[in-house]
């Protein structure tokens, strides 16, 4: 793995920082994507440290800024010409409805929207290495969503669960369409759910941990970025682009919503609108 380059969102915290040791203890040169700087330096100092690599760096990331995402680009593509691993890992729930700085429900702005703008905008350097892999943490929560075009701004009642759902459902979609589109190039795509893992995404709460615990228990942060580091690290799964993975590593169907292929396009029709990009 020396001389590849990985890009992780979120990778100061839980699964992310689990996927940014392994893959740095593998000697992968490791850009975290981090929106806290003060929580990303101390992360980068225990990664670096812990894996003995000290090619492991942060590029400020706040993924509820389409001008951050930006950003984040133009600096990453100042110090790296290429990118082998992108790992779109950064999320989050919140319980109450938040509304990002482009105007979007904050769950479809960070979860969706803020990864489509940052793959979109690497491509350039995805399609420089010489196997380039995208990589995105979904979630088997993906079962109980549903897109609705009419929700993204926050436009209908709040529910976290509703919202969390889409935004996975909307990972699964992403992965399954960019993964068409790349087909016969040297990228490819993959999406997964990386188990229950006791993590800051279930918060500090009591009721919030406990509902959590009832949901299937907690697996170790580091068990959780199983799957991302066997998506990472597995040579020959390419003839698998586009398929989604479970905790264990396996190929799964996942929902039938997640195999609508029209819905697919529609749901990157539209997100390219959005953010003013060429669709094609
Ligand atoms: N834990 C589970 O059981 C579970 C199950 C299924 C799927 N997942 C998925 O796994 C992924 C990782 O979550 P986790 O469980 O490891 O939770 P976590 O410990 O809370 O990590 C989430 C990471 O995302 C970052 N993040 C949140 N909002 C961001 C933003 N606007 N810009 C940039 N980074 C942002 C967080 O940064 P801060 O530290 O600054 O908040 C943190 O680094 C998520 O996509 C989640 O949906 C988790």
């Amino acid at each position: 793995m020396t001389n590849k380059v990985a890009v992780i969102t979120g990778a100061n915290s839980g699964i992310g920082k689990e996927t940014a040791k392994a893959l740095a203890q593998q000697g992968v040169a490791v850009v975290m994507g981090c929106r806290d700087a003060d929580r990303a330096e101390t992360a980068r100092q225990e990664i670096a440290a812990e894996s003995d690599n000290s090619n492991v760096v942060v590029i400020p990331l706040d993924l509820a800024s389409l001008q951050s995402v930006r950003d984040f680009v133009a600096e990453f593509g100042r110090q790296y010409d290429h990118l082998d691993l992108l790992i779109n890992n950064a999320g989050l729930f919140p319980f109450k409805k938040q509304i990002t700085q482009d105007g979007y429900e904050t769950q479809f702005g960070v979860n969706h929207l803020g990864h489509f703008l940052l793959t979109h905008l690497l491509m350039p350097r995805l399609q420089k290495a010489e196997q380039a892999r995208v990589i995105n943490v979904a979630s088997m929560i993906h079962h109980l969503g549903k897109i609705d075009f009419d929700s993204f701004r926050g436009e209908t009642r709040y529910s976290p669960l509703g919202a969390y759902g889409q935004s996975k459902l909307a990972n699964v979609l992403f992965t399954r369409e960019l993964a068409k589109r790349c087909k016969g190039t040297s990228v490819t795509a993959y999406s997964l759910h990386p188990g229950a893992v006791g993590t800051n995404i279930a918060g500090r709460g009591l009721v919030r941990r406990t509902l959590y615990k009832l949901l299937g228990g907690y697996l170790t942060p580091a068990r959780g970025a199983k799957t991302s580091i066997y998506l990472a690290t597995a040579p020959g799964i390419e003839s698998t682009s586009g398929s989604y993975y479970d905790e264990y590593c396996k190929v799964k169907p996942g929902s039938k919503r997640s195999r609508d292929a029209a819905l697919a396009e529609r749901l990157w029709q539209v997100s390219a609108q959005l953010l003013g990009l060429d669709a094609a």
